[in-house]
């Protein structure tokens, strides 16, 4: 492996010197094991490393493990301390990782993972985190479609969506994706008539046999053209990126590509591809010593892939209008 220094240069400043809000980035994917956490923790040493500040949230409501591929031992305090009321404010949860400007929110399952958690208080947490006084903000979610996780990722300025090239993560993909938007639909629309339609869609079987947002927006366009003219609108909009981790063969890397082809043939949404993770064994043996992967600084392929969609992000951070408001807070 090369010891080359890896140089950032090249990686675009942030300047976003009228707000006070900081980015905010999710990781999310359908599926389990697929590089949510690993991407997350290297994101954040990239952004770091390169003079921003960083807070690392761990918002995996089943198996919060951030700290692990960080390289540190779980924290005392955890999100827990501020829902509970046992600290006051949302920055006396953060500790630190041993990176500097790189900061870490452990995650809080007896309050995320609780299946009756009230809407109002997910969004006052949510409202606090992104509130945060620092420049970026790093969501590393669970896997699945829950509400939690959907609300968590349209939250975000920009969210990620991982895949794995195997059909059961693509097929997942697509739902998240597809799940994503119907529950950003059901956040922007007040009318119960319409909300109803949306909770059809959101249902895998329907009597509107609603089987896409295309389908979606055709029945909606039917009932209201207006309205599904705002609808288009906002699938137009909606643009997650989408990372392809774990490829090993020239196939795995045009798969990027494909999905994101596909996903703007069948549903009208349009993914932001912005980059492959390699195949490398030296992420598991990290994993194994408890060890955080970029924390040498060397080149090595993963460690440039993992840098070349730490700039692709920080190009569109540097997009942003308005930071800190996500798709659903504005
Ligand atoms: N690019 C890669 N090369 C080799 N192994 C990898 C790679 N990415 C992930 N892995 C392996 O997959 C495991 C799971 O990765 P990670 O914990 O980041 O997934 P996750 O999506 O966060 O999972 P969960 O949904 O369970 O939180 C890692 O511990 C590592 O062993
Ligand atoms: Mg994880």
């Amino acid at each position: 492996m090369s010891q080359r220094k890896q140089t950032v240069f090249d990686f675009p400043k942030l300047n976003h010197s009228g707000s006070r809000n900081p980015v905010v980035i999710g990781i999310g994917g359908g599926k389990g094991g697929i590089g949510k956490t690993l991407l997350s923790a290297n994101l954040g040493i990239c952004f770091s490393r390169t003079g921003s500040k960083v807070v690392l949230v761990d918002a995996d409501l089943g198996g919060a493990n951030l700290h692990t591929c960080l390289g540190v031992e779980q924290p005392s305090v955890s999100m827990s301390d501020f829902v509970q009321r046992r600290v006051e404010t949302i920055e006396e949860t953060i500790t630190e990782t041993g990176f500097v400007g790189l900061g870490l929110i452990s995650g809080a399952q007896d309050f995320l993972g609780s299946a009756n958690i009230k809407y109002t208080q997910k969004m006052r947490v949510l409202k606090k985190i992104l509130g945060m006084n620092t420049d970026i903000v790093i969501m590393d979610l669970g896997s699945g479609t829950s509400f939690n996780v959907l609300d968590f990722f349209l939250s975000c300025d920009l969210g990620v969506v991982v895949m794995v090239p195997e059909p059961t993560s693509l097929e997942n993909s697509y739902r998240f994706v597809k799940s994503a938007f119907y529950r950003l639909l059901r956040h922007k629309e007040k009318s119960d008539v319409f909300r109803k339609v949306i909770e059809q869609a959101m249902a895998s079987q329907n009597e509107y046999d609603i089987r896409s947002p295309y389908d979606l927006i055709r029945v909606v366009n039917k009932m209201d053209p207006e309205r599904g003219d705002e609808y288009k609108q906002l699938l137009w909009q909606f643009r997650p990126a989408l990372v392809i981790n774990q490829v090993r063969t020239q196939e795995d890397a045009e798969l990027g590509e494909a999905v994101r082809a596909a996903c703007r043939k069948y549903f009208g949404i349009d993914l932001d591809y912005i980059g492959d993770l390699v195949y490398d064994d030296s992420v598991w043996k990290a994993v194994r010593k408890r060890s955080a992967l970029l924390k040498d600084n060397t080149s090595s392929p993963i460690s440039d892939s993992l840098w070349h969609v730490a700039r692709e992000l920080a190009k569109r951070m540097e997009a942003l209008e308005e930071p800190g408001k996500g798709k659903i807070l504005g």
